[in-house]
């Protein structure tokens, strides 16, 4: 069985939404598909398709919320890599089995229609790994 399915999406760290989307317009050659706030994160998002996969601008919407931190310690940029799954409780329970962090202990709404978990970049090499499930 596999697991990490593909790459979803990588989600990019930005302070100013609008001048992002340009930028990222101009680099991609295609104009964002979707924007959506995600309140309990604190973030609004904007969506790029590039071929199958996808890049997610993220904005903070208040000053302490996750994106807002991770730009004060490490500047705008590459924030998580997201690999889509079949099951994301299983893949959950198998993280976690493998002595891996979760930042979440249930999947919980993110953008784009998905359950999502989010498993702690010091236990990851690193990075902040997303696993994001299509809500059926
Ligand atoms: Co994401």
């Amino acid at each position: 069985m596999e697991h990490l399915l593909r790459i979803e999406h990588i989600g990019i760290a930005v302070k100013d939404l609008s001048a992002a989307e340009a930028l990222y317009a101009r680099l991609l050659g295609a104009e964002p598909y979707k924007r959506e706030e995600v309140e309990s994160e604190g973030v609004i998002t904007s969506f790029f398709r590039t071929g199958p996969n996808k890049i997610e601008l993220l904005e903070s919407t208040r000053p302490d919320g996750p994106i807002a931190k991770a730009i004060e310690k490490r500047g705008e940029g590459i924030h998580h890599i997201a690999f889509e799954v079949a099951d994301i409780r299983a893949e959950m329970a198998r993280l976690r089995a493998e002595g891996f962090t979760l930042l979440n202990e249930e999947p919980k709404r993110g953008a784009d229609n998905k359950l999502v978990c989010f498993v702690h970049p010091k236990s990851a090499g690193g990075v902040l790994v997303e696993l994001c499930q299509e809500i059926g």
